[in-house]
C-alpha cells in the first residue's frame, strides 16, 4: 500500500504536503514525490528513498502553489526508482495512486496504439494517460477522470491535477481515502494520521466516490456523475495513536488488515471466469518433467512453506521438501537440475534464505521467490517472483505476511496444477471461489476479537504453553507458538499431536495450558484422542476449531470457533485467533509488542 495526500486552499501547499506525507511513511517508503500547481504550470519532484530525501530537495526550492499532491510509495508493479515514483503524468494531467490496476496491461496496449508514450513500469501510469485521452476527445476535466475510472478494474485511491484547471479531483475504490475539512481549505489523505494535526473534521469517501475541490469549495459525486452526500465526522486522536490508524500497535493493525491484504493478493491473479490463475511476469520453465519442489525459508515463512507442502502434495502429488534455510544451505542438499526451488520471505532480505536460494541455483534448480517487498534481494535474484500484496509489515511479529503467503501458495498450487495437466478449469474455478470467500471469513473472526482479548486475560499468567496440531494444522500450531513466545516471552512449544505420547505428555499439568488446533478435518478424530490424554492428566485444552459441533467442543476447557473453508486454506482462519491471543497476552503483560527484545524485522545477517 502507498500513502497519498493532497491540498487545496489558501496557503502554500508544499510544506503542508511534505509534513502530511512524512506521517504516512509507515504505509510505504521506497520512493516519494510531489506535484504543485503554481501559476499555471505543475512542478513535479520525485526521489527514490524516504520522504526525507524529497524534503531536502523541495525545502530549498521554495516551490509555490496552493494546490498540490504528494505520494510515498510501496512498490507493487515496477521496482523502487525515481522513474517509477509517483506522481505520474500524461501531458498536463498528473496523478498519485494507491492501489492496483488489475487491467493495466490491456489499457496500456490500447493507449500505446493511440500514441501515448509511457515512461515507467507501473500500473498507475495508465491512469493519467486514460484521463488525458478523454480530455483530448473534448471531455471536461471532471468527466475525463470519471470516465477513465469507469474503465479501471482493481483498487484505487487517487488524486488528480490538470494544468489548465485550478481543480483537484480525488476518487476512491477499495483503497482508503479520506477528506479533511479545514477552514477554507481541504485535505485528502490515505489515512487520518497524515492530517490529524490540521483538522478533526473528516469525510470518509466510499467506493466510487469522487471529490472535486475548486476555489476552496468541495463537491461530492459518484463515477456516474450523480451528487452524493457524506457525513462529516469528528475524530480526536492523539497523534501517536494516529500513525497506527487508531490501533494500539502496528501488529494489531496488521492483524486487522488481513482481509484487505488477502483480497489485494488475489487481485489480477484469481480468474474465476476462465478457471485460471495468472501471475504477471512469471514464466516457469516447462513443468512436464518437474520431479521435486523445494520450499525453504526461516521462521514464520518456514511455517508457511510447511503448509504449502500439504497443498501441493495433496493436490498435485509432486514431492515437496521443506527446510529452514539455515539448515538447507549446510547439509549438501540433493538438489537436481530441473527442481523448482521456492524461497519464501516477507522482507526478501533474510540472509539465510538468500544463501539457500543461491545454493539451490548453483545446483541447477530454477528459483521462484514469494516476497512482500519489491526490489528486495530475493525478488531481484530469483528467476521468478510472486509478491504478496500485504503492504508494509511494520510489527516484528509477522501476521498478514503469513496469511498472504498461504494465499499465494494456494494460487501457485492451482497455477502449477494447470500447467502439469492435473487440474482442469473447473477444479480451479471451484477453488478460486473458495479463496475469494476467505477475506470475508477472516473478517468474521476479527469481528469477534473481543472474546479472544477476554480469553487472553485468563491465560496471561501461565509461563509455559503447549501447541498441538496434526497434518496441515501442525505448522499452524508451530506458528501459534512462535507468535506467543516472540512477543510475550512466555515459553511456548509446538508438537505434532501424535507425538504427545513420545515425550511431551510428561509436561502436562495444571500449569501447562494446551492450545489445540483441530478443525473438523481428516485428522480431527485422532487429535481428539490427544486432547482426552491432556484432560485426563488435569491439563486444560483451548480448542481452535472450525465450528462448535466439534466432538471435543463440550469437553474442551475453552473453544474458539472459526468459519470453515477447504483443508488447504483452513490455517488462515485458524491462525487469526492465535495471532490475537498472542497479541493480547503480550499487551496485557505490557510488552513492547511491535519491537520485542532481541528481535529484528529482517534478519539480514547469518
Ligand atoms: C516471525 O514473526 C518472525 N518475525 C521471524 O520468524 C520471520 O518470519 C523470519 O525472520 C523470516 O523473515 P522473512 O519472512 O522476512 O524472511
Amino acid at each position: 500500500m502507498c500513502g497519498i495526500v493532497g491540498y487545496e486552499g489558501g496557503r502554500q501547499a508544499c510544506e503542508i504536503l511534505i509534513d502530511a506525507l512524512s506521517r504516512l511513511e509507515y504505509r510505504g517508503y521506497d520512493s516519494a514525490g510531489i506535484a504543485l500547481l503554481g501559476e499555471g504550470a505543475i512542478h513535479i519532484e520525485r526521489r527514490k528513498g524516504k520522504v526525507e530525501e524529497l524534503r531536502k530537495i523541495v525545502s530549498g526550492a521554495a516551490l509555490k502553489g496552493s494546490i498540490g499532491l504528494a505520494h510515498t510509495r510501496w512498490a507493487t508493479h515496477g521496482v523502487p526508482s525515481e522513474r517509477n515514483a509517483h506522481p505520474h503524468r500524461a501531458g498536463d494531467v498528473v496523478v498519485v495512486h494507491n492501489g492496483i490496476v488489475e487491467n493495466y496491461l490491456e489499457l496500456k496496449e490500447r493507449l500505446k496504439k493511440a500514441g501515448h508514450v509511457f515512461m515507467s513500469d507501473t500500473d498507475t501510469e495508465v491512469i493519467p494517460h486514460l484521463i488525458a485521452d478523454y480530455a483530448q476527445k473534448g471531455r471536461d476535466f471532471t468527466d475525463s477522470v470519471r470516465l477513465a475510472l469507469k474503465e479501471l478494474k482493481g483498487s484505487w485511491a487517487i488524486g488528480v491535477l490538470k494544468e489548465s484547471e485550478r481543480t483537484l479531483v480525488a476518487a476512491k475504490n477499495q483503497s482508503p481515502l479520506i477528506v479533511g475539512i479545514g477552514d477554507g481549505e481541504y485535505f485528502i489523505a490515505s489515512d487520518i494520521p497524515a492530517i490529524i494535526n490540521r483538522t478533526d473534521r473528516f469525510v470518509f469517501l466510499e467506493d466510487n466516490d469522487m471529490a472535486i475541490f475548486k476555489g476552496r469549495s468541495m463537491r461530492l459525486i459518484n463515477v456516474d456523475g450523480e451528487d452524493v452526500v457524506r457525513e462529516v465526522r469528528q475524530v480526536r486522536w492523539a497523534t501517536a495513536m494516529a500513525e497506527k490508524g487508531g490501533y494500539r500497535h502496528f501488529m494489531l493493525k496488521e492483524i486487522f488488515e488481513q482481509p484487505r491484504a488477502i483480497s489485494d493478493t488475489l487481485l489480477g491473479r484469481a480468474r474465476e471466469e476462465e478457471g485460471e490463475v495468472e501471475f504477471e511476469g512469471v514464466e516457469l520453465p516447462d513443468l512436464a518433467g518437474l520431479r521435486k519442489i523445494w520450499m525453504v525459508a526461516c521462521g514464520t515463512s518456514h511455517h508457511a512453506c510447511m503448509i504449502g507442502k500439504h497443498m501441493i502434495e495433496t493436490n498435485l502429488r509432486i514431492p515437496v521438501e521443506t527446510d529452514v534455510a539455515s539448515e538447507f544451505r549446510y547439509r549438501d542438499p540433493i538438489v537436481s537440475p530441473g527442481d523448482l526451488f521456492i524461497a519464501v520471505s516477507q522482507s526478501g532480505e533474510t540472509a539465510d534464505t538468500i544463501a539457500a536460494m543461491r545454493e539451490a541455483r548453483s545446483r541447477g534448480a530454477s528459483t521462484l521467490s514469494i516476497c512482500n517487498v519489491l526490489g528486495s534481494t530475493l525478488a531481484r535474484e530469483a528467476d521468478n517472483v510472486v509478491f504478496t500484496h500485504a503492504g508494509p509489515e511494520i510489527g516484528v511479529a509477522s501476521t498478514k505476511a503469513f496469511t498472504t503467503q498461504i494465499a499465494v501458495m494456494f494460487l501457485l498450487m492451482l497455477y502449477i496444477g494447470r500447467r502439469v495437466g492435473i487440474l482442469d478449469c473447473q477444479d480451479v474455478r471451484e477453488r478460486l471461489q473458495e479463496i475469494r470467500s476467505v477475506p470475508r471469513k477472516v473478517q468474521s473472526v476479527l469481528d469477534r476479537a473481543r472474546c479472544i482479548q477476554t480469553a487472553a486475560g485468563r491465560y496471561m499468567s501461565f509461563r509455559n504453553f503447549l501447541f498441538l496440531g496434526r497434518g496441515i494444522n501442525f505448522p499452524t500450531a508451530l506458528e501459534g507458538a512462535l507468535k506467543l513466545k516472540e512477543i510475550s516471552y512466555i515459553h511456548a512449544e509446538a508438537h505434532a499431536a501424535g507425538e504427545m505420547k513420545h515425550g511431551p505428555i510428561a509436561l502436562i499439568d495444571e500449569g501447562m495450558p494446551v492450545v489445540c488446533v483441530s478443525p473438523s478435518d481428516r485428522t480431527c478424530k485422532k487429535t481428539c484422542g490427544n486432547m482426552e490424554e491432556v484432560l485426563a492428566r488435569k491439563g486444560s485444552v483451548l480448542l481452535v476449531s472450525d465450528d462448535e459441533a466439534h466432538e471435543m467442543a463440550a469437553r474442551a476447557t475453552e473453544v474458539i470457533a472459526v468459519p470453515r473453508t477447504v483443508y488447504e486454506l483452513q490455517p488462515i482462519l485458524s491462525m487469526v485467533p492465535l495471532q490475537l491471543l498472542a497479541y493480547h497476552i503480550a499487551d496485557l503483560l505490557g510488552m513492547d509488542v511491535d519491537q520485542p527484545r532481541n528481535l529484528a524485522k529482517s534478519v539480514t545477517v547469518e
